[in-house]
């Protein structure tokens, strides 16, 4: 089994532009202080201030009544489905969540629940699509009871869902009795790129969570939100599935430290997906989607090339990044500059040029 490929394959020259994802992310040399400085004490039995107070953060930030500190987005997901559904439940999510394709199957393996997929582009379905999917209760058809967006789709080219979709999905759940959950692992992305507060973002919905170890630049964690009695239960889970730690503060140090001094700036990596966007867009054949975020994909086929043949030409100039879904996927995030993104574009042209 493997992954996309790694930075540090000892067949390719070193990486010097890594496209790969913002989770290819490093600690700041000042993150790391923060790291070092941390207050830590056991998180498991609510003794960590440095881990405490980042949860009453983001709980504020997400305008939820608490929040709990996870080691992982994914688990953010799985122990929400978990809180919110039974076995033999119905999620409905778009067909490209990570929830469907990214979590290792954990919803149907830890918690016997089927998740629907719902289309729509980039990412997204409508809040008609949503309405036609829902179905009375019956004896035969498995309870819906959970319908999941993620802000910014990752798949769908990093878009935003507009505040007005998001609302309506939350008064379609409401009247068909289902709950509300917001992946939000580039939420802060979407809240930067529009001027919305988070906790507008995530009004209304059951559920929300924020990813660190992305745009945030942070190594470890994710923290959900939600109402008391839902992270209560969060906690349960994340006990039950290994998930309660130690001395999490040095973790969660970097967090709040990326809450600090991180967010404003996504708006940089913002800036260099468009200026990453608008290079390749001049060199023909090359097909772009307009990035909303820091989320940039294309299509070199139109110029002769495959995504798989660009991606191995850029790796062996020193460009990491990697075809998903049928086209490749350029990440802007923390340790990318702009002069980066010249270097890249300036490359994808002399590989065009000599394919
Ligand atoms: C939309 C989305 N949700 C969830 C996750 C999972 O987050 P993590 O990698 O922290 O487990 C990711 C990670 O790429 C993601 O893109």
């Amino acid at each position: 089994m493997h992954y996309t490929p790694s930075p540090r394959d000892p067949n390719a020259p070193p990486v010097r532009i890594n496209l790969l994802s913002d989770t290819q992310t490093r600690p700041t040399a000042a993150m790391r202080e923060a790291m070092a400085r941390a207050e830590v004490g056991d998180e498991q039995i609510g003794d960590d201030p440095s881990v405490n107070l980042l949860c009453e953060r983001v709980a504020d930030l997400l305008g939820k009544e608490a929040a709990v500190f996870m080691p992982s987005g994914t688990m953010c997901n799985v122990a929400a489905t978990l809180v919110h559904c039974r076995p033999g439940d119905e999620i409905l999510a778009h067909e490209t969540a990570h929830i469907i394709a990214r979590e290792g199957g954990a919803h149907a393996a830890l918690g016997g629940f089927q998740i629907t997929p719902l289309r729509g582009a980039d990412g997204q379905f409508s809040p008609d699509t949503l309405r036609k999917a829902l179905h009375p209760r019956t004896r035969y058809q498995p309870p819906q009871v959970l319908v999941s967006v993620e802000q910014t789709a990752n798949i769908g080219g990093g878009t935003i869902w507009k505040k007005a979709a998001l609302n309506e999905i939350v008064q379609i759940a409401i009247a068909a009795g289902l709950a509300t959950h917001m992946d939000g692992a580039r939420l802060l992305n979407a809240c930067v790129a529009t001027g919305i507060a988070a906790r507008d973002m995530a009004a209304g919905w059951d559920s929300a969570w924020i990813d660190f170890s992305k745009g945030l630049g942070a190594p470890i964690g994710g923290v959900i939100a939600g109402s008391r009695e839902f992270v209560d239960q969060v906690w349960r889970w994340k006990q039950r599935l290994g998930g309660s730690m130690r001395q999490a503060g040095i973790c969660a140090a970097a967090c709040t430290f990326a809450l600090d001094h991180h967010v404003d700036r996504l708006a940089d990596d913002h800036a260099n997906a468009r200026a990453l966007a608008r290079g390749l867009a001049q060199i023909t054949g090359i097909e772009v989607q307009e990035p909303e975020t820091n989320l940039v994909f294309f299509k070199p086929d139109g110029a002769g090339i495959t995504g798989e043949k660009m991606v191995a030409a850029l790796r062996e100039r020193g460009v990491l990044l990697a075809v998903m879904d049928g086209r490749i996927r350029a990440c802007t995030h923390l340790d990318v500059t702009a002069s980066m993104i010249g270097e890249t574009v300036a490359l994808v042209r002399e590989i065009v040029r000599g394919a």
